[in-house]
C-alpha cells in the first residue's frame, strides 16, 4: 500500500471510531490537529507523512477514556499501522510521538524527541487554547461531571502525572492548572505565533465570567 493509502484507510478508521465522541476528542478535533499539525509541519520543514499518521492516531486510545492507562494509545496505534504492513521505523517513529504527546501535569515535562512529534504536539496544544479550547474544556468537564465552577477549591499545580490524573476539580480550575500554561511550553515558533491570540482571548473570557459570577457585570 502507498502512503496516500494509508493515510486514507488511517482517515477512515479514525472517523469511523471518533464520530460521535462527546467530550471534545471527536473526529473534528482530530481533523483540526491534523491541518494545523501540517501547517506548522510545513512551516518547520518536518516528514508530513510521519506528522499527519500521528495527528491522525493520536486519540485513537487516550489514558483519559482507558482506565488511565498512557500506553493505550500508541498500543492501539502500533495494531493498527501493523495490520497495513506499515514499515517497523515509520510505526515506531509514530507511536513514540503519540506515547509521549499529552500534558501530564503543571509540574510535569513532556518533551518530544522528533521534529514532527513536536509539530503534532503544538497542534493538539492549540486546539486546547482559545474560543475551541474553551468550548472543548467545558464538554470535557460536563462529561466527567465536573462543575463549572467552585470558588472555595483552588487550582492545583499537580507535580505528576498521578496526580493530575485524580484530579476532579471544576472546569474554571483546568485553566489555570493546563490551558493558561501551554503558551509557554509549544515546541514551535510557528505555533508560538497561532497561540498568541488564543491565550489572550481565555485571559478575556475568564475576567468576564468572574467578573458575571461576582456580579459585578
Ligand atoms: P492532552 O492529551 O494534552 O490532554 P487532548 O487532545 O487529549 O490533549 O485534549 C485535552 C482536552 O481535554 C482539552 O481541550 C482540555 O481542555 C480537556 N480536558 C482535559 N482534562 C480536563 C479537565 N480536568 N477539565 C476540563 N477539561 C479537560
Ligand atoms: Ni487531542
Amino acid at each position: 500500500m502507498n502512503e496516500r493509502d494509508i493515510i486514507q484507510k488511517t482517515t477512515d478508521h479514525v472517523r469511523g471510531l471518533l464520530s460521535g465522541e462527546g467530550s471534545g476528542h471527536d473526529w473534528f478535533h482530530v481533523q483540526r490537529v491534523c491541518r494545523l499539525a501540517l501547517r506548522i509541519g510545513r512551516e518547520e520543514r518536518a516528514d508530513l507523512y510521519i506528522v499527519e499518521l500521528a495527528a491522525l492516531l493520536h486519540d485513537v486510545a487516550d489514558w483519559k477514556f482507558a482506565g488511565g492507562d498512557h500506553e493505550a494509545g500508541s498500543h492501539a496505534a502500533r495494531r493498527w499501522l501493523h495490520s497495513l504492513d506499515v514499515p517497523p521505523d515509520v510505526t515506531d517513529h509514530v507511536c513514540d510521538i503519540i506515547a509521549c504527546l499529552s500534558f501530564k501535569g503543571a509540574g510535569v515535562e513532556t518533551p518530544m524527541r522528533s521534529l514532527e512529534g513536536q509539530c503534532v504536539q503544538d497542534a493538539d496544544r492549540l486546539d486546547a487554547l482559545g474560543a475551541i479550547g474553551i468550548a472543548r474544556a467545558f464538554a470535557y468537564g460536563g462529561h466527567k461531571g465536573r462543575l463549572l465552577y467552585d470558588p472555595t477549591i483552588p487550582p492545583q499545580p499537580h507535580a505528576s502525572f498521578e496526580a493530575y490524573k485524580k484530579n476532579t476539580g471544576p472546569t474554571i480550575n483546568h485553566f489555570y492548572e493546563k490551558l493558561l500554561l501551554l503558551k509557554d511550553r509549544l515546541n514551535t515558533i510557528t505555533a508560538g505565533r497561532l497561540a498568541a491570540e488564543r491565550h489572550a482571548f481565555m485571559e478575556s473570557y475568564l475576567q468576564q465570567f468572574l467578573a458575571e459570577w461576582n456580579g459585578e457585570l
